[in-house]
């Protein structure tokens, strides 16, 4: 075997001031799988994370509290701890950003970086609430909208028709934490000039460490420019204070990624062989990775790889982005009960469907996975309890009745050994690329030969016919075996039920090679129901719950995240008062014409039911022979603001699909549609 790689793994920092949900889970999940296969396959796999405990919003929740913010986090992280555990999150390290490794690393990267001349200052103008003594962060200013005058909504964008603005733009500005009416003041900022690296994060975001749907992103906003990044607030704020400059704090993303290296500290303070610089240091052969949601792909694929050049550490090898979870295709909702924390869940289910349920659907991509709770019901019940420990528990009763637990040697099937034999390196392959999916479809479509295997075998009935006691014990002997080679592949996945199956099989912790040999002339302990069905009931008692965690919550109203909102970069999800304000209607083309001198525009005439438009449209390599199209209804936006164009005007515009020359394909209505009628 090769030599065991040095392997660090991090998990984003959940902020301290909110409970982790099901959609927290999904990232932590699946970073454990992935050490977990690591760990099995020998490698020096450690898993580090931290809460990220900064920020006004932990501040302003603390003192509404009445405590302070150190008691604050200090019980969030007990919550957020247990919830890890009992869901089989084996961290190797679990600390807080707010912490004496942090503050040191921290201040000791930033001097590097302003040494480097990479720090600049200049003045900002923000709300400031007089009352209260602070600047506002735009979570914490509220007024009305711009654009729609919707009363109520948040500094920067507008929950009502979707706008974003600057928290100056809102009409009637008012502090959401004193009410007060806040005043415009200036104050010296820092920034972190991330334009000095732009060179680097062109070759470093192409150079592998990305998926390539983000990679394309990124390529985006370097190609836009990239623009210095604000790391600072004024006081009050709970962070570190920054170096020579009293009163003036880190913000929380500056110290938050560096949390990963000072958790990382925290445990080589206490684990000799473990040396900081060897996976820190430039020159570290050690791997890095880091798991992520894809609402802070900007902090860890720019600032962060930049922030690292620039003090002289190494670069993460890759940073592994994943989707958004949604529940029953929508977003986590706290009046349907799908917005469920991880304790509600804890309460009614096994952790462990859970986990074989996101293993199932997680690709390599950053699509948004969808929990559908009914599917979840039927995939863990069929795959989980229906096919793999159906095997053992189909086969160990013999086992037991007929042979005192003595699992006898040999191989009356070497055909589905070597099958399992030859899939096992795909099924590595698949876990190495984290396309858990695909590790579980293989798997499972070994445990499906299994159990064609052994129902064709028959042992229940060949135990009734005298003489064939030998043939019921050498085909449950292989059985067992083949569901031992089962729960090795799954053991990343199901860390509990491999320790239960270990207990039942009667041997140690099982490695991954250990599926190069059968179990032979070995005593098995009594085998005991590793997993029942999931009860739908469990599942509705679970929803009910979630409803009442409503109803406490909003006795309480506690802020999310850091108070600071970040949009998310790669989602393309508008409000549905944003769609509705599209004014969609069926057009009817009238007329259809070559527009002379345009190489790709048709000119159509268009009868929308009360009135006429002229539209040019980019879509003459697909239709050569415009009279064709006259006639013919059609998608038209109505509202879209009208475009002046070197040949006249377009008012708004038809749909099409396709990727463009010949491929495009104009929308049609089904007959019977009349010109002028809204879409709905
Ligand atoms: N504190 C920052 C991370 C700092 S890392 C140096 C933060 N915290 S968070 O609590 O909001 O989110 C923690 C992780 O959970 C993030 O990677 C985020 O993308 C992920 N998720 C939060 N909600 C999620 C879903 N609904 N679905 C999937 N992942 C989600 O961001
Ligand atoms: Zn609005």
């Amino acid at each position: 075997m090769s030599e065991a790689r040095k392997i660090l793994v991090t998990s984003a920092l959940p902020y301290a001031n909110g409970s982790i949900h099901l959609g927290h889970m999904l990232e932590y999940i699946q970073t454990d799988m992935w050490v977990r296969f690591q760990k099995l396959r020998g490698n020096q796999a450690i898993y580090v994370c931290a809460d990220d405990a900064h920020g006004s919003a932990i501040m302003l929740r603390a003192e509404k509290e009445g405590i302070t913010p150190e008691q604050l986090i200090a019980n969030v992280q007990a919550e957020h701890t247990a919830d890890f555990a009992d869901f089989g999150v084996n961290f190797d390290n679990y600390h807080s950003t707010h912490s004496d490794e942090n503050r040191e690393l921290s201040a000791a990267i930033y001097l590097k970086l302003r040494d480097a001349g990479h720090i600049a200052t200049r003045s900002v103008t923000q709300y400031f609430d007089p009352e209260k003594g602070m600047f506002l962060a735009d979570r914490f200013i509220k007024g009305t909208c711009p654009k729609c005058a919707a009363e109520d909504q948040y500094g920067d964008n507008c929950e009502k028709c979707g706008a974003t603005y600057e928290p100056t733009e809102l009409k009637n500005p008012r502090s959401a934490i004193s009410g007060a009416v806040p005043e415009l003041r200036d104050s010296k900022h820092f920034f972190f000039k991330l334009p000095d690296f732009d060179a680097m994060l062109k070759s470093w975001t192409r150079g592998g460490a990305l998926q390539d749907a983000v990679a394309n992103k990124i390529a985006e906003w370097l190609d836009s420019g990239l623009q210095e990044w604000d790391i600072s607030r004024d006081a009050p704020y709970f962070g570190f204070e920054i170096p020579d400059e009293p009163g003036k704090y880190f913000y929380v993303w500056l110290d938050a990624p560096i949390g990963y290296m000072a958790s990382f500290k925290n445990l080589c303070a206490r684990t000799p062989e473990l040396d900081f610089d060897a996976f820190w240091g430039k020159e570290s052969s050690a791997e890095l990775y880091h798991f992520i949601g894809k609402d802070i792909v900007n902090f860890h694929a720019l600032f962060w790889p930049a922030m690292l050049e620039g003090a002289g550490y190494r670069k993460p090898t890759a940073v592994c982005v994943h989707g958004y979870l949604t529940v029953n295709g929508q977003k986590m909702s706290k009046s349907r009960g799908t917005f469920i924390k991880a304790r509600t869940y804890l309460d009614h289910l096994n952790p462990e469907y859970l986990r074989y349920y996101y293993a199932a659907k997680l690709g390599r991509g950053v699509d948004d996975l969808d929990l559908n709770l009914e599917d979840f019901v039927q995939k863990v019940n069929s795959d989980l309890v229906g096919k793999v420990v159906n095997i053992a528990s189909r086969c160990a009763g013999f086992i037991h009745k007929g042979n005192n637990g003595l699992l006898l040697a040999g191989n009356i099937a070497p055909e589905l050994t070597e099958a399992f034999d030859a899939a096992t390196p795909a099924i590595a392959e698949a876990y190495e690329s984290r396309d858990f999916a695909r590790a579980m479809r293989e798997i499972m479509a070994l445990a499906d030969r299994a159990n064609a295997w052994i129902a064709d075998k028959a042992p229940w009935s060949l135990n009734k016919q005298p003489g064939k006691e030998a043939e019921v014990q050498a085909i449950c002997a292989l059985g067992v075996n083949l569901f031992r080679q089962l729960v090795i592949f799954l053991k990343p996945v199901l860390p509990q039920l491999a320790k239960d199956a270990e207990a039942f099989l009667n041997v140690a912790p099982l490695t991954w090679d250990d599926h190069k040999y059968l179990l032979a002339d070995h005593q098995l302990n009594p085998f005991n129901a590793l997993l029942t069905r999931i009860e739908p009931a469990k599942i509705e008692a679970m929803i009910e719950a979630s409803k009442e965690d409503l109803a406490a919550s909003e006795a309480a109203p506690a802020a999310q995240g850091n108070g600071e909102l970040v949009k998310d970069p790669l989602a393309s999800e508008i409000a549905f008062d944003a769609f509705a304000a599209v004014d969609l209607r069926i057009a009817l083309i009238e007329k259809c014409e070559f527009v002379e001198g345009a190489d790709k525009l048709l000119r159509l005439t268009l009868d929308i039911g009360d009135a006429k438009r002229n539209v040019f449209s980019g879509i003459k390599s697909a239709y050569p022979d415009p009279s064709k199209l006259e006639g013919r209804l059609t998608l038209y936006v109505a509202n879209l603001a009208a475009r002046k164009m070197k040949f006249g005007i377009s008012e708004g515009m038809v749909l099409a699909a396709g990727p463009g020359g010949e491929e495009i394909y104009l929308l049609s209505p089904d007959s019977g549609a009349k010109p002028g009628q809204r879409v709905k």
